[in-house]
């Protein structure tokens, strides 16, 4: 996660039960590369110990104790001064209302008020402490000065009961972390739509006709995007993949709705990325009922589908938009060729090509092995890489294309 690397993220846990869950999030920051610097609060350490954190991020973790020791006088400041984001996960109420009120009464509490960076708050606390008007009032204050607020969720509560105020899963908080962090990027301002996944044409109510694509590539380009700042639209066709934290989810299933999903969203866009694998040909009809096995073999006619890019090309002398349109050539043979080929016809800027024969590339696995061809004729070959970092490239080079 490169949206994390050499990130300085300062995590503040408080006095809540899922002060747990905090030692997941600071290790998955560790491990994407953040430097993690960890404030308890004295709660905290009842239910976690700075050790745990230590362990975690190899770095030291500080506590109350810290702020009567040598470096007090300047700990807090440079805590503050250093950090890209201040995460407070999990937060309680009584560690909002200090923050909403400007107290200065621990060091987590000195540090949030010496911050002038970004603010990041997970709240945990039980549904009725969450609902109380001074709750509500004090998260009020934080949202209008700025503050990012993530959930609480609905579920069970350690009172026993079950309501609003859980704290959403470390995951979660990282989608919106990364999110928040990602806003200044180089795409912020743009709007980019991406499709992703292959979509299923029905052959009867139990039956369909579908393809190997798994999604993740488009969803990773979706994630890049979002890192990068945009505001982004997934048309997804069925996958197993979770969506991006922040992007507008649009669910599809077959070609047709895709075509009507991706002609919609990317009238206003600035950048059309097609990175779902879209069927070429469906069953001419769709049986009402179950084909039986006892009716023989059935003879199935198909009919050709709409091409979106191309519907989307067509449109594009009127609207002028989306301003970029970048497609993908799936090919197990004459790479280049068929992929140049379909840069022409579908009028793209950009066609990221891969070979689907090899191991290393192509529908259901990892990696990919990319080739980018430009409608000016240039060429780049990418090296063997994870999904993720295809698409941190393929984004970089939409940026490129916006700019021009
Ligand atoms: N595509 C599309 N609409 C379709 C089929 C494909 O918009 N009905 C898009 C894909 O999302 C991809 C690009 O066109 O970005 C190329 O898709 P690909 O399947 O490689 O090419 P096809 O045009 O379908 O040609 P062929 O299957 O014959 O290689």
């Amino acid at each position: 996660m490169p949206i994390f690397s050499g990130k300085r993220i300062l995590l503040g846990v408080s006095g809540s039960i899922a002060a747990y869950k905090a030692a997941d999030i600071a290790s998955k920051l560790t491990q994407a590369g953040a430097q993690v610097n960890v404030i308890l609060t004295p709660g905290a350490e009842k239910f976690v110990t700075p050790l745990t954190f230590q362990s975690l991020t190899g770095r030291r973790a500080y506590t109350d104790a810290d702020l009567w020791g040598g470096e007090a006088h300047v700990l807090h400041v440079g805590l503050a001064r250093q950090a890209d984001a201040l995460l407070i996960a999990p937060c309680t109420a009584n560690t909002l209302a200090r923050f909403a009120h400007g107290l200065a009464d621990n060091l987590l509490a000195i540090t949030a008020l010496a911050n002038t960076g970004l603010l990041v708050l997970a709240p945990a606390m039980d549904g009725g402490m969450y609902d109380a008007p001074a709750t509500q009032a004090n998260l009020k204050i934080l949202i209008d000065r700025g503050a990012t607020i993530i959930g609480p969720a609905e579920g069970h509560l350690a009172s026993g009961m079950s309501g609003r105020g859980r704290m959403v899963e470390p995951v979660e908080i990282l989608g919106h972390l990364r999110l928040a962090l990602g806003r200044a990027g180089g795409l912020a301002g743009k709007s980019v739509v991406v499709s992703a996944g292959g979509t299923q044409e029905p052959l009867d109510p139990v039956r369909m006709l579908t393809n190997r694509s798994s999604g993740r590539q488009g969803y990773a380009l979706a994630q890049a995007a979002l890192d990068a700042g945009a505001q982004v639209t997934l048309i997804t066709a069925p996958t197993s993949l979770t969506p991006p934290v922040g992007a507008g989810i649009i669910h599809v299933e077959t070609a047709r709705q895709m075509l009507d999903a991706v002609l919609k969203a990317s009238a206003h866009a600035d950048a059309l990325i097609m990175a779902a694998a879209v069927a070429d040909f469906r069953p001419t009809r769709a049986a009402r009922n179950k084909i039986k096995k006892r009716d023989g073999i059935p003879q199935i006619e198909l009919e050709a589908t709409e091409d979106v890019l191309e519907a989307v090309s067509a449109r594009k002398f009127r609207v002028k938009r989306p301003k970029v349109t970048i497609g993908f050539a799936a090919e197990s043979r004459d790479l280049l060729l068929n992929a140049s080929e379909k840069l022409k016809s579908k009028k793209l800027d950009l066609i990221a090509a891969n070979d689907i024969s090899a191991a290393d590339a192509g529908f259901g696995v990892e990696t990919n092995r990319v080739t980018l061809l430009f409608a000016d004729g240039t060429q780049e070959s990418l090296p063997v890489m994870s999904k993720s970092q295809a698409a941190e490239t393929i984004i970089a080079r939409v940026a490129t294309l916006l700019e021009t």
